[in-house]
């Protein structure tokens, strides 16, 4: 039996991967001109850091984390999400201390255990930035300009921006309060796992992805309406830094994001393809995360998006991905004699940042064009034994179908001035 790849994973082989630097390139490029610097953090975390950072009440937590003890017996998780991680490691080399606000970026694999399906897998990437020091909602309008961007360069269109203002520890006690009387009287109508979440955190019930328990949540009460003064103005803020941006946006009270850490500004960014809405990038702000994880009390905002969901989107909306170029020069060689000059060529060339390549398993000349053209050559340099007794090599324009001979010593030359 061969070995496939886990469920919920997928390789991407060389024929695709020039998608993966197109929206690499075009990310790293944006973050670089709002001012974000790159954070590479493990792949895997103490799984302490992500129950205290996501939430113990969260799917991400209850259900979906790849945790195992490593031979020393300590829980290890692989990255569920690039928040935490970012947050720790801000918290362990005092990046709060440097002169604020630190934006940072990155660009990693994320790992849930969830039902594998059209965009939803087990292994995923994410871009995501985090900018941590500064409350004013101007920041929060950053990121999301950013992210509305980014989506701009690629070419993705049909986007849909919706906010949310889901409050702060001292708005969500008067809200709690609303939302348990609500849910009280239909907790029996509610799953299981809801159930269980009714006295620990009662507004992840709103996110539930049942059926049965979205219809008893019709009338339920929303956090927007019970926000503190500072939270609406922080909302308004953000509101008028969008409107100055000319991002259109829809308030969705029903945003709650499926981690914990969120206060005040919620948001996704969807696209609506194939008539099933996609989330292609979720984010908000996290005031009390730094310190829940031990650091000083700072504030933090930031977003993740899926890189597998932007090229399905990419595909899926017909946009061209710049596909990659061949080589500028394939050597033909007949002979040993010619293989090596050919050799000594290839890599005068190659030094001089000319993308040339050689024939390596002595295939036949009609095999060796064959191939030069299937690798879009746009020069082939034929070297044989008896050509090379008189000094000369021909080139040729496999496009045009041109050929000339030219002398061995000129042909770097040459080939500078064409490629
Ligand atoms: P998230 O909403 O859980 O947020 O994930 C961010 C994005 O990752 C989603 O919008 C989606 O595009 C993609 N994504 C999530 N799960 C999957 C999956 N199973 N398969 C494919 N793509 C997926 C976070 O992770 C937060 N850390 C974002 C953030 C950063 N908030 C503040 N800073």
């Amino acid at each position: 039996m061969s070995i496939k790849t886990p469920r919920g994973t997928q390789d991407v082989l060389p024929i695709d991967v020039y998608k993966w630097h197109y929206i690499e390139n075009i990310v790293r490029e944006v973050a670089d001109n709002y001012g974000f610097q790159e954070i590479r953090t493990p792949v895997f975390e103490h799984t302490e850091l992500f129950i205290r950072g996501i939430g113990d009440t969260t799917d991400v937590v209850e259900k979906e984390m790849y945790t195992f003890e490593d031979r020393s017996g300590r829980s290890i998780t692989l990255k569920p999400e690039g928040t935490a991680p970012v947050v720790r490691s801000v918290i362990e080399h005092k990046l709060y201390a440097e002169p604020q606000p630190t934006k940072l970026y990155y660009l990693i694999p994320v790992f849930r255990y969830e039902k594998p399906q059209a965009g939803r897998y087990r292994e995923h990437h994410q871009f995501g930035v985090e900018v941590f020091g500064a409350s004013n909602p101007s920041v929060d309008a950053e990121v999301i300009h950013m992210a509305m961007m980014i989506y701009k360069t690629m070419g993705i269109k049909k986007l849909e921006l919706r906010i949310n203002n889901i409050g702060c520890p001292t708005c969500r006690k008067t809200y709690h309060e609303a939302l348990k009387k609500y849910l009280s009287a239909r907790l029996g109508n509610l799953c299981t796992t809801c159930q269980s979440r009714f006295d620990r955190n009662p507004m992840r019930i709103i996110d539930c992805k049942s059926d049965s328990c979205q219809e008893q949540l019709q009338e339920v009460p929303l956090m927007i309406d019970y926000i503190c003064e500072e939270c609406d103005e922080h909302f308004e803020g953000l509101k008028s830094h969008l409107e100055a941006a000319k991002i259109p946006y829809i308030i969705d009270p029903r945003i709650v994001r499926g981690l914990d850490y969120y206060t005040k500004t919620a948001f996704e960014i969807i696209t609506d393809e194939a008539g099933k809405k996609g989330t292609l990038c979720g984010g908000g702000r996290y005031d009390k995360l730094v310190e829940d994880c031990g650091g000083p009390s700072t504030p933090g905002v930031g977003f993740g998006m899926g890189l597998e969901r932007a090229i399905l989107s990419l595909e899926t909306q017909g946009i061209d991905i710049p596909e990659p170029e061949g080589f500028d020069v394939f050597i033909v060689t007949m002979g040993d004699k010619a293989k090596l000059r050919g050799f000594r060529l290839l890599n005068e060339l190659r030094e001089l940042g000319i993308k040339a390549d050689q024939d390596h398993i002595s295939r036949s000349i009609k095999a060796q064009f064959k191939y030069a053209n299937k690798k879009k050559a746009t020069y082939t340099i034929v070297i044989g034994d008896d050509e090379l007794n008189k000094g000369m090599v021909t080139l040729k324009n496999m496009e045009m179908g041109e050929q000339e001979e030219i002398s061995i010593e000129n042909i770097i030359q040459v080939l500078k001035e064409k490629c």
